[in-house]
């Protein structure tokens, strides 16, 4: 039984990282895992190639796809142009295409990274925080949104936050589940206090986790008491669980928690395990075709599609134990180079992880 994996390499630094990943693919395929590999465009490239930032064909195969691994989208080139076609969107329609409602963000602290942190060391050591995002929902799909002309001619900009039940119960189950595989606790975040959309999500929260999950620890914290302390104490969380937009925000504060932002893979999943694996950084114009970026955490996403679509942890172990090897041996690409480790570039790091395989 082929497994079908879709490579869709985006914009900036995302060809050459992926490059890195798939490497690691054909190291394993050569070791029996039975997969094949396609390509399309997404995002700004396909904007390029075809007019638009996801193309129907590109869609289908994903859909056709058991797994996706994604690059990066975006780019100043195509700042320009209207919001609905940006290459941002390209990302938000493969979300929603796919029903990839729930995405876990791990933020996990390499002891041998713990230098990178600007925090210190004794506040980030040992931190293993896991925030699981609603996806497809919120203020980022939310209808209606615009900008309008009001009376008197003045602009108005508008977007709308919506959670039904059945969107919260779906995505607080996640977490539970994860929770029970961790540290057996999950930490709700919302605006309960402000946004009423955001009370019901506590009220659903609460409901589902009493009900099916008395084993796991269930709190709730504000989203500004939630961005304090994840820097002033972040290893008290295990699982986060929140909406799209502040799931967006928390999830880059607590990756730079690792000081790595260039270590962190990501899962995008749908109700059925299906899911589309990316890392959690961005397509860094500035440094893309310069062979300098971290492969990483494309490759760490690999061990997460290898883990969660298609049933091959023994392989993800592998992955991980290879990351670790490399770091052990003292290699760093710049983002996380420090004192007395050797600097090497996107295509060695990648060379290095698939030498250890
Ligand atoms: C992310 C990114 C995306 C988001 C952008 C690129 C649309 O910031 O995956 O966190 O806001 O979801
Ligand atoms: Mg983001």
């Amino acid at each position: 039984m082929t497994k079908k994996i879709l490579i869709l390499p985006g914009d900036g630094i995302g060809p050459e990282i992926v490059a890195q990943a798939v490497k690691v693919l054909e190291k394993l395929q050569n070791q029996g895992l039975a997969v094949e590999l396609d390509e399309a465009p997404v995002g700004g490239a396909a904007i390029d190639a075809s007019g638009v930032p996801l193309p129907e064909e590109t869609l289908e195969k994903a859909k056709a796809a058991d797994a996706v691994l994604l690059g990066a989208v975006g780019g100043a080139k195509w700042e320009a142009l209207d919001i609905a076609i940006r290459p941002e969107k390209g990302l938000l329609g493969l979300r929603a295409g796919l029903g990839l409602f729930a995405n876990l963000r791990p933020a996990l602290l390499y002891p041998q990274l713990a230098d990178a942190s600007t925090l210190k060391p004794e506040v980030v050591s040992g931190l293993d925080i896991l925030i699981v995002r609603e996806l497809t929902g919120g203020i980022y799909f939310g209808q209606p949104r615009g900008i309008r002309t009001l009376e008197n001619g003045e602009r108005e900009g508008f977007n709308t936050l919506v959670y039904r039940e059945s969107e919260i119960e779906r995505i607080v189950r996640v977490a539970g589940d994860i929770a029970r595989k961790r540290d057996s606790r999950v930490c709700s975040v919302d605006k309960a206090n402000v946004l009423e959309c955001t009370e019901l999500w506590r009220e659903v929260a609460t409901r589902v986790m009493e009900a099916d999950y008395a084993d796991v620890e269930l709190s709730h914290m504000y989203v500004d008491n939630a961005a304090m302390q994840l820097v002033k104490a972040p290893k008290q969380f295990d699982v986060m669980v929140t909406t799209n937009m502040f799931g967006d925000i928390l999830s880059d504060a607590a990756a730079m928690l690792t000081g790595s932002i260039g270590m962190l893979p990501s899962a995008s999943l749908d109700e059925k395990g299906k899911g589309m694996y990316e890392p959690i950084h961005g397509s860094a114009p500035d440094i893309a075709g310069q062979d300098k970026a971290n492969p990483l955490a494309t490759i760490l996403s690999v061990a997460m599609m290898l883990r969660y679509s298609l049933e091959e942890s023994e392989m993800a172990d592998r992955i991980e134990a290879a990351v670790n090897r490399v770091l052990d041996e003292g290699l760093r690409t710049a983002d996380i180079l420090s004192e007395g480790m050797r600097e090497v570039s996107c295509s060695e790091m990648g060379d290095a992880v698939v030498a250890v395989l």
